[in-house]
Order: C-alpha cells, then sequence, then structure tokens
C-alpha cells in the first residue's frame, strides 16, 4: 500500500525507520502528471533501491514569471494510482508552503552550465531547480535519485551540483521514454492540439536525421544544425526557441564535434514548449 505523505515530518519518520531497518532508498524527484517517463525511473528505483520514494510537487521557484505554474497540470489522486503500479513505497507531496513556509534567503546556483540552452531563455530556472533539488535530498537522505535524459541539462546540472557540494548522492541517469511514434513523453503534452502533436513529430524525425548525419561522417554542428532547423521550419506551427549542439561535459557550443557533443532543442508549438535531445557520440 503506497503511502502519500505531504509534511517533511511525515516523510523523515518514513524514510528514518526504512533506514533503521537496513533498507536503501532511491528518491525520484518529479512534478506529478505522471506518464511513463516518471515510472520508468521510479521502476529503476525499485531496481537499485530497497525503497522507492517519488516526490511531487510543482516547484513555484523554477517558473518565471510568465510560464505555466498556475495552469501546470496537477493530478495527485491519478499519480497515486500509477506510482503504485510502478511499486513506488511513498510519495511525498508537500504544499508550496511545507516547501517554503518562509522567505527564502538561500539558493543553489551552479554557474557556467546553467548559461547556455534553457538556461539562457529561462532566468533563474535551474537555480529553482537545484534549490528544490537540494531541499529534497535533505529532507529524503536518498542514497541514490533518478533523472531522465530528457532534461539533460538539467540531470548534467545536477550532477555537477552533488559533485561540487559533495552531496552523498549518487545520481541515476534514466534514458528518453517516448511515445510509439516517437514523441518525447512529457507532462506539458495534453496542452498540444492534434495539428500540433502531429507536427510536433518533427522534433524526433529532425533528431533521427542528425544521427545518420553524424553516422555518415558530418562533424560540422553548422551543416547538423541548419539540417535539423530546416525539418522543424517545414511546420508551420512550430516556433523554434533554440537548436544547438554542445560540449556534453560543458554544455558550451561546439563548431566541430569532437567529444561526446549533445544536439538539444526547445521549440513551441503554440502555447507549449516542448525540449528533446540526443548525444551525438
Ligand atoms: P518533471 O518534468 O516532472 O520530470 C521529473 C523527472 O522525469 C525528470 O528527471 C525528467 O527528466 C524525467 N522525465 C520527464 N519526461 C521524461 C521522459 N520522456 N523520459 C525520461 N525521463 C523523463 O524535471 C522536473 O520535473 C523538475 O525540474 C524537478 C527535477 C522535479 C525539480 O522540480
Amino acid at each position: 500500500q503506497i503511502q502519500i505523505l505531504h509534511t517533511i515530518d511525515d516523510i523523515r519518520r518514513f524514510v528514518k525507520q526504512h533506514r533503521a531497518d537496513g533498507r536503501s532508498i532511491g528518491l525520484v524527484p518529479t512534478m506529478g502528471s505522471l506518464h511513463e517517463g516518471h515510472l520508468a525511473l521510479a521502476r529503476q528505483a525499485k531496481q537499485q533501491c530497497d525503497i522507492a520514494v517519488m516526490s511531487i510537487f510543482v516547484n513555484p521557484l523554477q517558473f518565471g514569471p510568465a510560464e505555466d505554474f498556475d495552469r501546470y497540470p496537477r493530478n495527485l489522486e491519478n499519480d497515486a494510482k500509477l506510482a503504485e503500479t510502478a511499486q513506488v513505497d511513498a510519495i511525498f507531496a508537500p504544499s508550496v508552503r511545507e516547501m517554503y513556509p518562509n522567505q527564502q534567503f538561500t539558493y543553489v546556483d551552479v554557474e557556467l552550465l546553467t548559461e547556455n540552452l534553457c538556461g539562457a531563455s529561462r532566468p533563474g530556472h535551474f537555480r529553482g531547480v537545484t534549490t528544490v533539488v537540494s531541499k529534497l535530498f535533505h529532507i529524503v537522505l536518498p542514497d541514490k535519485a533518478f533523472f531522465g535524459q530528457k532534461d539533460a541539462q538539467q540531470l548534467r546540472v545536477i550532477q555537477q551540483m552533488t559533485e561540487d557540494l559533495n552531496m552523498p548522492v549518487e545520481i541515476v541517469p534514466c534514458p528518453i521514454v517516448r511515445e510509439p511514434d516517437g514523441l518525447a513523453m512529457s507532462s506539458r503534452n495534453v496542452f498540444l492540439s492534434p495539428e500540433e502533436r502531429k507536427q510536433a513529430l518533427s522534433l524526433f524525425r529532425s533528431l533521427q536525421e542528425a544521427e545518420m548525419l553524424y553516422r555518415s561522417g558530418e562533424r560540422s554542428a553548422q551543416a547538423i544544425l541548419n539540417h535539423v532547423a530546416a525539418i522543424i521550419k517545414q511546420q508551420p506551427l512550430a516556433d523554434i526557441d533554440y537548436i544547438k549542439i554542445v560540449d556534453a561535459k560543458t554544455l558550451s557550443d561546439v563548431q566541430t564535434i569532437e567529444q561526446k557533443a549533445l544536439l538539444a532543442l526547445a521549440v513551441r508549438f503554440g502555447q507549449t514548449r516542448l525540449i528533446d535531445n540526443t548525444f551525438l557520440d
């Protein structure tokens, strides 16, 4: 029977008990509206740890003033049912007041890695992410925490944060989970109209074509980016935020691909901003 805990005291008590019994703890941080991508992380957590804790918290600190915090989909009851099918032992679902009862004076900010890609279009976003993930780590004290490659920059930033601040948590990356037609799963996909959703398939298609170009020997970032942009621009509803090839470690732009690179993109369809990526390795 899955436990749904709303307070920091309760989740701490839950974890403490299991630790005392010698069990390891895996944490899957989410903002809810669960889909198969989240559930894959949960299954991985349960495979690698004795106890899987999933946090569900739509973190206001990581949304800009003009972003979709208010309309972000929330459905705890359904999420609990889905989480239970993935053998999650406990959901930590705090209120905003529970997480931020008073003015927050302390923030975690990872420099440089947060300047490019989504960090450039969403100022303050990663500061909100790293601050809330730090809080979650300190509340749950997990042995391992599970993050999706779907949010490649987020994963890289959190890896760096735990390394720089010596957090005793192992970060486990998990592959992108896609719909059968290739669209990367996202809680925001529910906002897409049927026509937008159809055109959004161009993202995955363009990434696949980029991989093909790379495998056939193309090493010029510009050549690959031009090809990707041309495919996406064929879609009348697509509004490109960025398409970039960056070094997988530093996340800074590369001209010629010589080491493991990340091809990452963000494209708006109507009100909905989608991200996707692939490694060129
Ligand atoms: P959210 O967007 O709910 O994503 C929670 C986790 O699920 C992240 O690690 C994300 O990378 C992963 N995920 C989402 N879609 C995925 C997919 N299609 N395949 C694989 N993994 C996927 O990311 C956040 O929440 C927040 O920023 C959070 C880390 C919880 C901090 O608030």
